[in-house]
Formats: C-alpha cells, sequence, structure tokens
C-alpha cells in the first residue's frame, strides 16, 4: 500500500515535471498487454477504430475553418452520403492518379469510383446483417461481405488484415455498438460508366 502510494506520488511528480519542462520524458504508459486485459471488447474496438484511420474515410468530412476539412460527427461511420450528387471526375494527368470529394467518401482512380461503406449497424444500409464471420473474412481476404468481389481502393485492408483475429472481433464488437445510421452508400461506378458521366 505504502509502495503505491509512493509509487502514484512518484508518477505524478513526474507527470507535473513533464508538464513544466516539456525537455523531461513523460514516464511509460502501463504495457499494452496490461492495459488490454482491462478493456472490453467494445472499448477495445473504439481504441482501435479511433487510431486506424477508418473516420477519416467512412466519416462525411466538411468543411470546417482556414480551410480545413472536419469529420461530421452527426454521421459518424455512415459511409458515402446517399443522394450526393457527383459529376465526372476531373482528368487525372501526370502524376495525379486519385482523387476524392470534400466528403472524402467517393474515391476516384483507375479502378472506377469507389464510394465508402456504412459501417453503422442499421439492419438494410449498414453492418447490421453482418455475420463476425463474414467480418473477418472481409478484413483478412479483402472480399465484399466476405465472400463476392474484391474491396476497391483505397480501403488499406491489406494494413488491417494484420490484426489479431481478437482485434479483428472487437472491431466488429464496437461497430455493432455505435448508433444505427440509415445511409444507403451505391454500389462502385465502373470505369466505363465513369467515361459516361457529366
Ligand atoms: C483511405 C480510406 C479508407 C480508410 C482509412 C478505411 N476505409 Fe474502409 N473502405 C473504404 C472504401 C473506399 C470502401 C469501399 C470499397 C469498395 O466498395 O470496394 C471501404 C469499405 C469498407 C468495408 C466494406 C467492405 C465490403 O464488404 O464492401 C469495411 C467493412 C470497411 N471498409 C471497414 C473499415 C474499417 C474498420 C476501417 C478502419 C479500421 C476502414 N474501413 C478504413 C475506404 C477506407
Amino acid at each position: 500500500m505504502r509502495v503505491s502510494r509512493l509509487t502514484s506520488l512518484a508518477v505524478a511528480g513526474l507527470l507535473l515535471a513533464a508538464a513544466c519542462n516539456s525537455a523531461t520524458p513523460v514516464p511509460p504508459l502501463p504495457p499494452a498487454t496490461v492495459v488490454n486485459a482491462v478493456l472490453t471488447p467494445v472499448q477495445r474496438g473504439k481504441y482501435i477504430v479511433e487510431t486506424s484511420g477508418c473516420n477519416d474515410c467512412h466519416t462525411p468530412w466538411k468543411m470546417g475553418a482556414n480551410n480545413q476539412p472536419e469529420a461530421d460527427m452527426t454521421r459518424y461511420l455512415s459511409g458515402h452520403p446517399e443522394g450526393m450528387k457527383l459529376n465526372k471526375p476531373p482528368k487525372l494527368e501526370g502524376a495525379w492518379m486519385a482523387a476524392t470529394t470534400g466528403s472524402f467518401t467517393a474515391w476516384t482512380g483507375p479502378w472506377g469510383i469507389s464510394y465508402t461503406a456504412n459501417l453503422t449497424p442499421d439492419q438494410n444500409t449498414g453492418i447490421g446483417i453482418w455475420t463476425e464471420d463474414m467480418f473477418i473474412r472481409a478484413i483478412r481476404e479483402g472480399k465484399h461481405m466476405g465472400t463476392s468481389r474484391e474491396i476497391l481502393p483505397p480501403m488499406p485492408w491489406a494494413v488491417y488484415k494484420n490484426w489479431t483475429d481478437d482485434d479483428i472481433k472487437a472491431v466488429f464488437a464496437y461497430l455493432k455498438s455505435i448508433p444505427a445510421i440509415r445511409n444507403q452508400v451505391p454500389d462502385p461506378t465502373p470505369p466505363p460508366d465513369v467515361a459516361k458521366m457529366k
């Protein structure tokens, strides 16, 4: 007891020192294994989602102050907004190979146009009917709904496939726990159809 109180005093002292002088090293956090052991799958999933950039593509962004876009958290992880009118993508030349909308939810490149999926648990338009197994296979194998066509860029499944099974399950558990938002994301537009856009 006495030792642990001394330890916490020492840690508090170090934190204070760190706050006063940024050159003082901040004491290390407890090892991840200790933290993970006390997190529920939903908490662990939230941590992974919030540190893996899902929001950058799956939440629609809008223009904020100083020309800096910001995520519209009222539509958290609900994917490309249905009914958003898109004109023909810009002609990409030279070093430019891909472009995105101001929402960061529609992406064009040699693959056509991909639209970020609704990751909320809405039954009809989100991942409400997905099983854990479908989610694991989608992330591991890069297959739409875990079984069909290839998942298109820029979805970084080839990065996320390196998660452990427990991590993928935790992400799925978290996504199932967030508010469901009804938003029907369009199917990808293949290149010949992009060419016909106005
Ligand atoms: C750089 C942008 C980007 C990031 C970051 C991103 N995604 Fe995606 N994601 C996409 C796009 C685009 C699609 C749609 C691809 C398609 O239709 O083939 C997609 C599709 C998906 C799908 C649906 C796959 C299917 O069956 O069609 C899931 C699930 C998914 N993303 C989960 C995630 C999770 C979880 C994260 C964060 C850990 C994440 N994504 C981060 C762009 C992104």
